[in-house]
């Protein structure tokens, strides 16, 4: 079984060094329109869904997954501090199972793909919830996953029915963005 990180680490994640660094809202502004229903697979402490939400608005909504329950407790204590928790919908997933309804606009799984004991599984998963004119964004630490397992990764991805359309830059990341095939 891959490696999980631990709730007790989240203040590495949600360190406020680390979002001046990487800038969340940079990143998922080309992307992220308000009104959107938006997935956050593994969001963690809310270094994506916050932001998102923020960008999202009351006509849309962010499903934040994780299947830490102590990680959605820490994302939403900061929702709620940054007058955001209203706009998000805390999920409990399995390892092996995301679980949510309906489709999704925009789905984001940064940095935790790597964690998931079946990838291509997970991957039928996502492209099972994605809209038509969805995208689904893909990003993992460099110091974690290798160019090449990164790579393997992106097969995987275009297995699964995606085509790319864009390789942001992320700081200490490797990313692609994509859309159904
Ligand atoms: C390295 S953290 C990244 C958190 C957040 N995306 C960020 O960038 O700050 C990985 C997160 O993915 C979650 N995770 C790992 N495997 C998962 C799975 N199969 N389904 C949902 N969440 C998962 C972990 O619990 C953890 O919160």
């Amino acid at each position: 079984m891959p490696h999980i990180c631990s709730h007790k680490h989240v203040v590495h994640l949600e360190n406020p060094l680390r979002r001046m660094l990487h800038q969340p809202e940079r990143i998922y502004a080309p992307w992220v329109r308000p009104g959107m229903r938006i997935l956050d697979i593994g969001c963690g402490g809310g270094f994506a869904a916050i932001p998102m939400a923020r960008i999202t608005g009351p006509k849309g909504v962010v499903f934040a997954a994780d299947l830490q329950p102590e990680m959605l407790n820490r994302m939403l204590s900061r929702a709620r501090r940054e007058g955001v928790a209203d706009l998000i919908f805390p999920h409990l997933c399995q390892a092996d199972r995301i679980g949510t309804e309906g489709r999704f606009d925009f789905i984001n799984a940064f940095w935790m793909l790597h964690e998931v004991p079946d990838i291509p599984t997970h991957l039928e998963e996502i492209r099972s919830l994605i809209r038509p004119n969805g995208r689904f964004f893909l990003s993992e630490p460099c110091f974690h996953v290798t160019a090449k397992a990164f790579a393997k990764e992106h097969e995987a991805v275009l297995a699964k029915g995606f085509r790319e359309l864009a390789r942001p830059r992320i700081l200490m990341g490797r990313a692609r963005v994509y859309a159904p095939a």
